[in-house]
């Protein structure tokens, strides 16, 4: 079995900022209580004319100057999103044309905030069985084109971005260890979005309804998450033969900071060890993990050889988590 790592890693983040301070201008809320319910101080928004694949394409040419490779090397592109620029066709295609890697096959996962860790299990797995040898894998969302601008509840939680990661084979010792994916299957409006697929197709009745826009029952969610991340993060720990108390950092899906807490706390995690970014960019579901390993590479926090462990929840509802030590 080949060691299977990252090679190269970027992130892009979206020049618009929308701060809480912004939010109040909207909406009936406050700084005090956004930040005290959820850690977040500000996000980003994709700018008029960006769609996901521009995010996803940005992210993609850093990673590929990161691992010293051009796109034509790049044999598999594996695009985690649930905000795809179209709905028929792959967004990963779009990357494609983007950054010109004309050698790729392209395809999409949709398992929303778990996305990028879905991505590079697969991605992995594809190495191992010998079928490419390099592979871009990306998580990026643009969750802002998607959200009813006037609920308070859900809006103010989410932004936009992009991460991605070169995959290939590392040296001994080195990349992912193990992984563990689940889910958890409802068909409530928990999270989603309901009209503009085939079960509910698009009706100017629907749009003017808000239908087309994200709907949440965060309490759920909430309950979900604090047993999910913990538990998948066990789960992949114990496939891995991986002691919890020796990971360097744990980098979680950024959706809720007072969720992050709970998951460090039944790990018996010490949050210093625990990766956060949420107050900049809220959460950007399967871009979130990324970014959080984007700056931690950015601020030197993240080295070769530390012992590393994802952990995400998202709609669904799914979950997963990851173990590497890492390689660059
Ligand atoms: O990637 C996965 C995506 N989703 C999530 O991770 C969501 C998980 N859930 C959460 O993060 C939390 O449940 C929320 C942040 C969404 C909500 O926090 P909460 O502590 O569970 O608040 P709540 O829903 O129980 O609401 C408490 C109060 C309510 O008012 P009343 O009914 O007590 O009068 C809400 O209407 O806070 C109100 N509220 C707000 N107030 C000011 C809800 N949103 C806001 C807001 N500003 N933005």
């Amino acid at each position: 079995m080949e060691n299977v790592g990252i090679l190269g890693f970027g992130k892009y983040v979206p020049e618009r900022v929308m701060t809480n301070a912004d939010w109040e201008k909207l909406v009936d809320t406050s700084d005090e209580w956004i930040t005290t319910r959820t850690g977040i101080k500000e996000r980003r928004y994709a700018v008029d004319g960006q769609g996901t694949s521009d995010l996803a394409a940005e992210a993609a040419k850093k990673a590929l100057a990161d691992a010293g490779l051009n796109p034509e090397d790049i044999e598999l592109i594996i695009l985690a999103t649930c905000t795809p620029d179209y709905r028929v066709q792959n967004c990963s295609s779009l990357v494609q044309k983007k950054i010109g890697a004309v050698n790729a096959a392209c395809f999409d996962i949709q398992a929303a905030c778990s996305g990028f860790i879905y991505s590079l299990t697969v991605g992995r797995s594809l190495i191992q069985t010998g079928m490419y040898k390099k592979i871009l894998v990306i998580g990026a969302e643009s969750v802002s084109r998607l959200l009813d601008m006037t609920d308070r509840n859900t809006a103010i939680l989410f932004g936009d971005g992009a991460c991605a990661a070169v995959m290939g084979e590392v040296e001994e010792g080195y990349g992912i260890i193990s992984s563990y994916m689940g889910t958890e299957g409802v068909d409530d409006g928990t999270l989603r979005i309901k009209a503009g697929g085939t079960m509910y197709p698009a009706t100017v009745e629907r749009v003017l309804n808000k239908e087309i826009y994200l709907e949440m029952n965060g309490t759920d969610v909430f309950k979900f998450a604090v047993k999910a991340l913990p538990f998948a993060t066990k789960e992949a720990a114990k496939k891995g033969n991986v002691d919890l108390s020796t990971i360097d950092i744990l980098f979680p899906h950024q959706a809720n900071l007072r969720i992050i807490e709970a998951a460090a706390k039944r790990l018996r995690i010490p949050m210093e060890k625990v990766y956060l970014n949420i107050h900049k960019y809220g959460n950007t579901s399967a871009a979130s993990i990324g970014l959080a390993i984007g700056d931690a590479l950015e601020e030197g926090r993240l080295k070769k050889g530390d012992l590393i462990a994802l952990t995400g929840f998202g709609a669904g509802l799914t979950y997963g988590s990851l173990i590497m030590r890492w390689s660059k």
